[in-house]
């Protein structure tokens, strides 16, 4: 522990990094979890503030952190057999926050940023990203903004734009329209690209589904309900995942040179064995069964390596007003987040659930996130 502090302090002694921000707290705290279980093994701790050993690395004081299901798919440890969970973890793979410490040309102390990391961190007051995976937060956007966008604005763009190539000629179905990456692809389709987009929800979220810009919603609580749908889609974005769902809908509402993706993976499948078997199945439908016939049929993994397009969301977010709603609004500690780990897990968020890691700054920067989060907050 005290190597990484003296570390810490030589490089600055010797000036091999500029550091022009606040002093760092020797100890930071941090919600990190031990072992892989249940959202009970979050646990509150008091650890070494992070300090950069490589090139290109950025500490951040991280101010807001958005939660995602990947963030509970991990503490389950269903990625453990391929990506090697270093205890003890910090979870959370959304921030926004300044940097106070940077080894990257790219970003210097001061900065605001937001980034997305699998590897997570997010849920501690300081974090180290790659510089790969941060981008600039534009001066009009709030903190608490900026956490939420990552992961639900990259997967919207990736789906719609790089992938689907959709423009306003186009129909899309977003199955699971009123959750974090639904409604924002909903937004996405409808507000940026000006294309048609239909969307699956709950009885409970069909006003809010439609008021972000749906024209059509179909309620998903009736198991019949595809059978009610009469129009054909160039895209199908499933982000609710659930089994067995996509074989009817990619036979029967993907039009020929259509094609159908999954974003999500329902909590069933989340045993290692039944993962495997998802990605065995998907696989065979996106290669075989997409050389054979059409419609296409993929399997979505984020990409994370192109900063450029968080770049190019925020500044669309802005342009277009696009909304985030926000269902819950937490200080980070380990009894709220595992409050939010067990919401989410319930599998009926609607938007995002976000937690304060660190107070702001300054004044623009308080008023920016109030007004934010009294326009967006659940009343
Ligand atoms: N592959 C990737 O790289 C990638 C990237 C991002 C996200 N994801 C995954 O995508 C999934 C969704 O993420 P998220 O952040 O949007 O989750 P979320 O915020 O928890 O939303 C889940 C939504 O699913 C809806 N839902 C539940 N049952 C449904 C059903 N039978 N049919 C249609 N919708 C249903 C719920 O809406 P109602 O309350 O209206 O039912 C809820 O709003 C997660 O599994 C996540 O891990 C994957």
């Amino acid at each position: 522990m005290d190597s990484a502090w003296r570390l810490w302090s030589e490089r600055n002694r010797f000036g091999l990094y500029k550091h022009n921000g606040p002093t760092l707290p020797r100890y930071m705290n941090a919600v990190v979890y031990n072992i892989h279980g249940e959202a009970d093994v979050l646990e509150d701790c008091r650890m070494e503030t992070p300090v950069i050993t490589r090139p290109k690395k950025i500490l951040i004081r991280t101010e807001h952190a958005s939660i995602n299901p990947a963030d509970i798919k991990l503490r389950y440890g269903i990625m453990a057999n391929f990506n090697r969970t270093i205890f003890p973890q910090i979870p959370g793979q959304d921030l926004s926050g300044v940097v106070v410490d940077s080894s990257s040309e790219k970003f210097k102390p001061g900065d605001r940023v937001m980034g997305c990391n699998l590897n997570g961190g997010a849920a501690a007051e300081y974090a180290i990203f790659r510089e790969e995976h941060l981008a600039r937060v534009p001066d009009q956007m709030s903190s608490a903004e900026a956490a939420c966008l990552p992961t639900v604005g990259l997967t919207a763009y990736q789906t719609l734009v790089e992938y689907g190539k959709i423009d306003k000629t186009k129909r899309v179905l977003v199955l699971g329209g009123a959750g974090g990456v639904g409604s924002y692809t909903v937004q996405y389709c409808k507000k940026v690209l000006n294309a048609e987009v239909h969307a699956t929800c709950s009885t409970y979220n069909k006003d809010f589904v439609l008021g972000l810009g749906a024209s059509q919603v179909y309620d998903h609580s009736d198991p019949n309900y595809h059978e009610k749908i009469f129009d054909s889609y160039d895209l199908i974005i499933d982000t609710a995942g659930k089994d067995g769902t996509y074989k009817k809908l990619l036979k029967t509402l993907v039009k020929k040179n259509g094609s159908f993706v999954k974003v999500g993976i329902h909590k069933e499948l989340y045993s290692t064995y039944d993962a495997l078997m998802d990605i065995v199945t998907s696989l065979y439908h996106s290669t075989v069964s997409t050389v054979l016939l059409k419609p296409k049929y993929k399997w979505f993994v984020l990409s994370l390596d192109d900063p450029r397009q968080l770049e190019i969301v925020a500044h669309q977010h802005l342009k277009h007003k696009l909304s985030t709603y926000i269902s819950r609004y937490y200080p980070l500690n380990a009894t709220n987040l595992q409050l939010a780990h067990k919401i989410i897990e319930l599998g009926h968020t609607r938007g995002k659930l976000l937690m304060q890691v660190q107070p702001l700054l300054s004044e623009k920067e308080s008023y920016l996130t109030n007004t934010f989060l009294k326009l967006n907050q659940n009343k």
